[in-house]
Formats: structure tokens, sequence, C-alpha cells
């Protein structure tokens, strides 16, 4: 007799019988696999005089408005004219109106961009060229060999900014396509590509729910060897991200999920926390989100890749010590606050100063950069 053996991911006491429950992503219910694994479960299960459910995600709609709902713990990520909108065409002006939200339109090109506002537009979008960390070259290596880039491949660059990932690798490939929501963003990748002589990069307006169209200009072919995603997937969809890409991938390419360090003011520093404590005073908000870096968010995007059919999932870290100048504390803040909470030019020396006064040490900072690369690939 073959043994098997599977473990249910939760037991649940309730009046009655005990109840076994299997969770799994709806879309992979009908894999023969999955159906026959939940199949002989329940029997063993239901054998016993126990109970066995199998549970999914909540529907699109309601994951979307409860998505939506927790953006509202963040107010300097919701534009306050949108909210005011929604409510009057909600019929109310009450703030605590207990009416459903409308669901998020796919028609937007990006998850956020109807209700949040990334931000990244006008000055944000200059800090950013000027002040954001690039990286190492080690991690570029990394993904040469993994993906076994020649310079014959294309490889696309998905919320590409101001290129931070697209010009270094344009060097290393036939060809790039950086794509980004953000115009202004684009507009400086663009211009930065053409003072540093790159010719091969092309650069493409659009967001992650514009992968199924970019598939088709590709002409569904299997062209891409790799896609990069830095600092960007918190923004995205990933697991509808990851499966609009599989298909576009030749054998051995899939994706890289980069994350380049921790934000500025959530590291484990004497100066980085009195940072956290000062912007949390000014915004009158909690800085806690940790845009894709975080441990627990390497592990959910990690599993998304493997539910996705990519093979290989592994993920290797480049760390590195860096000393910033209070300049470059400044500007990196400044490439990262939503442009329109970004403080006036008139503001910024008064904002500054409260800055330099509540960072205990004199330049320069240390910061320990860890940039971590996660990826995938098909077999
Ligand atoms: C923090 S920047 C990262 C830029 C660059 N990849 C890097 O590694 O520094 C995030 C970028 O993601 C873009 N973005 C936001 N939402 C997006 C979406 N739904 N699809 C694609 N890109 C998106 C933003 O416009 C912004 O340029």
């Amino acid at each position: 007799m073959e043994v098997r053996k599977h473990i249910p991911d939760y037991p649940l006491t309730t009046e009655g019988s005990p109840v076994a429950v299997g969770a799994k992503p709806r879309h992979r219910l009908p894999k023969p696999v999955v159906a026959f694994t939940f199949a002989w479960t329940r029997w063993a299960v239901e054998s016993r005089g126990w109970r066995y459910e199998v549970w999914n995600e909540p529907p699109d709609t309601e994951l979307d408005n409860v998505r939506f709902l927790a953006g509202g713990r963040r107010d300097w990520l919701i534009s306050p004219e949108l909210l005011q909108e929604l409510r009057r065409s909600a019929g109310t002006s009450s703030a605590h109106s207990d009416r459903p939200i409308v669901r998020l339109s796919r028609r937007t090109g990006g998850r956020h961009s109807a209700f949040m506002t990334v931000g990244f537009s006008g000055e944000v979008a200059e800090y950013y060229a000027k002040f954001r960390r690039a990286y190492p070259e080690q991690a570029l290596d990394f993904l040469q060999d993994y993906f076994s880039l020649t310079p014959e491949d294309s490889v696309l660059d998905l919320g590409c900014g101001t290129g931070q990932l697209a010009l270094p690798l344009a060097h290393r490939v036939r060809s790039v396509i950086g794509m980004d929501p953000e115009p202004d963003m684009l507009h400086l990748a663009r211009e930065a590509a053409g003072e540093r002589g790159v010719r091969n990069a092309t650069w493409v307006l659009g967001a992650d729910t514009d992968i199924p169209a970019l598939g088709t200009l590709l002409g569904h072919a299997s062209s891409l060897a790799m896609t990069v995603v830095g600092q960007a997937l918190h923004w995205m969809r990933h697991d509808e991200l990851f499966r609009d890409l599989l298909p576009l991938f030749r054998a051995g390419g899939g994706i890289a999920v980069i994350a380049n360090g921790a934000p500025l003011w959530l590291q484990d520093t004497a100066w980085s926390r009195a940072l956290r404590t000062c912007l949390e005073q000014h915004f009158e908000t909690e800085l806690t989100a940790s845009c894709g870096t975080a441990d627990q968010d390497r592990i959910r995007y990690a599993q998304a890749l493997e539910d996705a059919g990519f093979s290989d999932v592994r993920s290797t870290t480049v760390s590195y010590t860096d000393e910033l100048t209070f300049q470059q504390v400044i500007g990196g803040l400044y490439s990262a606050i939503p442009a329109e909470r970004l403080p006036g030019p008139d503001q910024r020396p008064a904002f500054e100063d409260n800055i330099r006064k509540a960072v205990p040490h004199a330049e320069p900072f240390p910061e320990q950069v860890h940039v971590s690369v996660l990826v995938g690939r098909t077999a």
C-alpha cells in the first residue's frame, strides 16, 4: 500500500466536529495534482467523522476593496481630491460612509493609479534620478549567470523608474525595454540613456496590467530572457503578473524581483530610527510599509513564483556598507515622498533643519545595504 502524506493548512475546532482546511489559490484548484490531493485528503478527514473545507482567496472585487481600505491606513498614499470625488459619487460626504467602494478599474493601467497616488512625478522623479542607489555589479552578474544572458537577449525592466536597472543591463544584452506608468520617470530614464550613450533601450509607458498587451506586441513569441522588477512589485498584482509573463520567456528565461536595501527610515541604526520618528511626526502617520523589502514579502513572492509555474526559485543577497552625506539622506528621502506630499521649496529648509536636529550622528551616516535578488525561471 502506498503511504501518502499531506498536511492541511489549518486545523479548526468548532462546536461540532473538528474542521481541517486546505488553502490554495482558486486558479490552482483544477490542476490534476491539486484536485487529487484534496480529494483523498477529504476522504481521509471525513472518514474520521471530521469536516474538510477548501478555502481560496475572496472574489477579486472584495479583495480590491480590502486592499483599497488597507491603503487608508497610510493617508499620504491617498489623493484627498479623489477621495472627495469618491464620496461625492457614492452620494455621501460622510467620512464614515459604510457604502461599498467601487471596484478598481483595470483600465487605469495600474492597481493604484485610480485611487492612490504612486507619486513619482515632477521633482520626486528628479530626486530619484539623482539620489537613488545604483545596483551593485555582483547583483547583475548573478542575473547574467542565472538566466545565461547573452548579447542576443532582450530583457524587460518593469517599473523601471529612471533606469537604475535598465541602463546597466543594456550593456549586457541586445535590447532592453524599460516600462513604467510614470511619464516623468521615463523621461529622465531616456535622458540618462542619451547621456550614457545607451542606444538599445526602448522606453514604454505602461504598468503591470499592460503585460498582456506587450505580449501581443511581441507576437506572443517566447522572446524575453528576463524581466526585472526593482523596488516596484509592491505596486503590482504580482500573482497575475507572474502568470502573464510566463509565456513570454525563452527557455531558461524568467523573473528577477530585486529589493535595493531597506528604506532610509526603516534601517537598524540610531540615525534611521530618529529619522523615522521625525517623519512620523511631520506626516502624522506611522511609517511601517516595507515596500516589498521585508523577509515576509520575499517569501510571499517566492511562493507566488512557484505557484505561477516558475522553477528553481531561489534568492541571493549582495551586502555592502555605504556612507551617506546629509544631502544624500535628504535627496533619498525626497525621492520617496509622493509628489503631492513633498514639502514645498520654501518649507524645505525648516523641514531639513528639523531632521538635522533629530538625527544623532554627524555625517557621514553609515548604511548597511542588503540587495536581495529573488529569481525563478522557466524549465
Ligand atoms: C521605487 S521606483 C523603482 C525604480 C527602479 N526600478 C529602481 O529599482 O530603482 C518604483 C517604480 O514603479 C513604478 N510603478 C508604480 N506602479 C507600477 C505598476 N503598476 N506597474 C509598473 N510600474 C509601476 C513607479 O512609477 C516607479 O517608477
